[in-house]
């Protein structure tokens, strides 16, 4: 059939630091209770102050390395997703580079939030199929603590997130039989850009009016920590992510029941509770770490796959169907054979 691309290494790493719900407790006047009720999440990782987004970005990324049996300097383009960079400009997976050591090659960040990951292996699917590149290290990290209101104010996201990053090498596979090779069959990739503002950080920005991008009275108002529409986010998270599997799962002739592993965005586990009602899924097929590590955003797929397969839930042939949601809003979904 040809030339396809398909993952050959993950990776994952958290901080070593954990706060249990009720460490925030009185931190954000909120209850283990609440938070486990309406989200799922049991626990979540927060950086020390000293460690960036790209520093978590490395360790996963050499673990993917290491896994897909690769030197570094096999790679040759790293795709890097998150909302947390090091620094506005320029492009944390700059900086992930100069820390592995690797200049010259190709670098690309990319702004996709939530769906970050399934736009980043979209993109590396049409690399490795143009033939320009050979070992692409695709990447999802987030460090959320050091931006999050830990008030009482920002309680209604606060909690919800978590600090982390994973990885994966994507490589070209020659593909003879689509429903049986190990590749990625498709990814769909969508957004929304008129429901912008139901989940964003608003400053600093130059579309203030004025001179400068920041000033006292934004960060009075808290517009530097995010912003959530959280019941609308919810419903178009469902709608979205049920739509999206279902296309693509019609695209490529594969049944619900012929997915092995179900690894959703791990925004809320109703959420994903949801979609698996909508659709009428096994929802013991559906591999969730919302509980440990909160919302982990660009991170949390290619970190669902590497705990999937510590866990003994996702072998090599196994079938992969994903899907996510958020900020953009945007959205997507991707199928693959491990
Ligand atoms: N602890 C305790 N109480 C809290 C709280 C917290 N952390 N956060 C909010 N509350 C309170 C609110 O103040 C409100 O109180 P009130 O009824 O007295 O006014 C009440 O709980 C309900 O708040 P609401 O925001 O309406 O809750 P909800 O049922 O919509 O649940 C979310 C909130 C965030 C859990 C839910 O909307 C959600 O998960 N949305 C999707 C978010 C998401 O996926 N984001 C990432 C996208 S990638």
């Amino acid at each position: 059939m040809g030339i396809g691309s398909r993952i050959v290494g993950v990776g994952s790493y958290v901080p070593p630091k954990i706060y249990e719900n009720k460490d925030l407790e009185e931190m954000m006047d909120t209850s283990n209770e609440w938070i486990v009720q309406r989200t799922g999440i049991e626990r979540r990782h927060w950086v020390d102050p000293k460690s960036s987004t790209s520093d978590l970005a490395l360790e996963a990324s050499l673990k993917a390395i290491k896994d897909a049996g690769l030197e570094k300097t096999d790679i040759d383009m790293i795709i890097l997703g998150t909302l947390s960079p090091d620094h506005d400009f320029p492009g944390t997976g700059c900086f992930l580079q100069a820390k592995l050591d690797l200049p010259e090659i190709t670098v690309l960040d990319i702004r996709q939030q939530c769906t970050g990951f399934i736009y980043g292996i979209s993109i590396a699917d049409k690399f490795i199929k143009s033939g320009s590149h050979k070992n692409i290290l695709v990447v999802g990290a987030e460090v959320h603590s050091k931006g999050l209101d830990k008030t009482p104010r920002g309680r209604g996201v606060s909690v919800l997130f978590g600090d982390g990053a994973g990885a994966v090498v994507m490589q070209p596979v020659e593909v003879n039989d689509p429903k049986k090779d190990p590749h990625l069959m498709t990814t769909r990739l969508h957004a929304d850009g008129k429901y912008a503002k139901e989940l964003w950080l608003p400053a600093p920005g130059m579309a203030f009016e004025g001179s400068e991008r920041w000033s006292e009275e934004l960060m009075a108002e808290g517009l530097h920590y995010p912003q959530m529409n959280g019941k609308v986010v919810f419903v178009h998270a469902v709608k979205r992510m049920a739509e999206s599997l279902t296309a693509a799962c019609k695209e490529t002739g594969i049944k619900f029941e012929d997915v092995d592993c179900f690894l959703f965005h791990q925004a809320n586990l109703r959420i994903n509770s949801k979609v698996a009602e909508v659709l009428g899924l096994d929802e013991s097929k559906i591999f969730n770490t919302i509980q440990d590590f909160g919302n982990t955003t660009a991170a949390t797929i290619p970190l669902g796959m590497d705990e999937a397969i510590k866990a003994g839930k996702l072998k090599k042939g196994d079938l992969v169907a994903s899907a996510a949601f958020g900020s953009g809003f945007t959205w997507g979904s991707a199928i693959w054979r491990y």
